[in-house]
Order: C-alpha cells, then structure tokens, then sequence
C-alpha cells in the first residue's frame, strides 16, 4: 500500500521524507489556500522533492478549461497527476488526458457509482472521501470495500484507489484491510501510526534495566 501526504507545506513533507514512506503527495484548492502560496511554485517545489505522484487540482468548471489547466499543470513537473473533479465535464476531461496518457486523480468521489464512471473514462486514481462521508452519518470505509469489489470484477478496470480525507489512524487501517491501493495521510496522522503506550512504556523499562547492568555496547 502506497502513502501519499496530503498536504502543500513544504516543511511538513520535507520532515516526513526522512522517514522513507512518503510514496507521493496530494494538494486541492483548500490546502493551497491555506498555504498561502502560488500554487504553481508550490507544485514545483514538492516536485524537486519527490519523484512520486504529486496531484494538483484543476480549479476550472468545463472540460475544456479543465484540459487546457491540467496540461499548464503537468507541464511543471512529469510526475505532476491532474486532480479533476467528479462531474460530467471532470470525467470527459479526464478522458482526454487518459488518451493523452497524462495521469489523473478524479477527486470528490463519494460512491460506488461515482468511481465506476471515473474508472470508465480513464481516471489513474480515484479519491473516495473517507472522512466526509463519515461527517455526513455513512460509514465512509464501507464506499473502499464496494469500489475494489467493482474494480476486482473487471480486468478493464486499473484505476487505482486513492483513500482520501482520512481523519485517523483506524482509517488508514480499515481501509488497508479493504485494499485500498493508497491513503492520502495528513503529515499529523502519519506519525501517529508508529505511536503505542506499550511501545513507549516497554522501551522505558529496557533502558532503565540496561542502566543497571553499568554496560556499554559502543
Ligand atoms: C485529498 O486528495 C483530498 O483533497 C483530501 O483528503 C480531503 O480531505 P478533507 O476532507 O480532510 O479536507
């Protein structure tokens, strides 16, 4: 399973690089907003940092404008992946860049139907929104289950999923156990994933006992 971070601080990804399981990194409108930066130097930046995915949002309403804005945001980087919206112009405009063999993530997905229609038209990654379908009183993990088992169906169907708002460690957990191809993580959450009490208490024991032994080993 592949980890994405989902965020557009620089600092963040550059911290979480050094623990080796940053696979790509996703940005939306939102997240360069609250940036407060260009998108397309922030794009290049985490560009010059990674050579995994990296997914920048198209910000235009039809598919034409949606083409011509992708194409200005692949071309910053080649590892660039044209995040489209779940609409009908997003699917025709990520049919184009399926036949132009630019990647995309078709984001705001939050059904099954939704993900059959952008694993049609071509879409790389689909992004089904854990945590808001949660927030709206559906159990956001169950939409991963009914997706792979669509996809599972066809061997037509490659586009990869893309776990997506996810809120908390037992997501990213769940959604592993359903098969999810990637989880987009928030920088906070991926570091809670190595955090257990008895982790912490039991290394605290193992120094304390080796301190009595009076030993060093280098
Ligand atoms: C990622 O591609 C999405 O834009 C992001 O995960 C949305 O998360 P949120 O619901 O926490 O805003």
């Amino acid at each position: 399973m592949k980890f994405f971070i989902d965020t557009a601080e620089i600092d963040e990804i550059e911290d979480l690089l050094k623990t080796n399981m940053v696979d790509g990194v996703t940005t939306n409108p939102s997240l360069i907003a609250k940036s407060g930066k260009d998108i397309k130097e922030t794009i290049s930046k985490i560009c010059q940092l990674i050579s995994g995915p990296v997914s920048a949002e198209v910000t235009a309403i039809t598919s034409s404008e949606m083409v011509e804005e992708g194409k200005i945001l692949h071309a910053i980087a080649p590892n660039v992946v044209v995040k489209i919206p779940l609409t009908w112009d997003g699917l025709e405009a990520c049919n184009k860049f399926y036949n132009l063999k630019i990647p995309t993530n078709v984001t705001l997905c939050f059904s099954a139907s939704q993900a059959l229609l952008a694993a049609k038209a071509g879409a790389t990654y689909i992004s089904p929104f854990i945590g808001r379908l949660d927030d709206s009183g559906i159990e956001g993990v169950e939409l991963i289950g009914q997706i792979r088992s669509i996809y599972d169906n066809y061997d037509n169907l490659n586009t990869q999923i893309l776990a997506a708002s996810i809120r908390n460690t037992n997501h990213i957990i769940q959604v592993a156990m359903l098969g999810a191809d990637v989880a987009t993580i928030p920088p906070k959450i991926l570091k809670d994933l190595i955090k257990h009490p008895l982790t912490e208490i039991g290394l605290e024991n193992f120094l304390k006992d080796w301190e009595t032994t009076g030993q060093k080993i280098r």
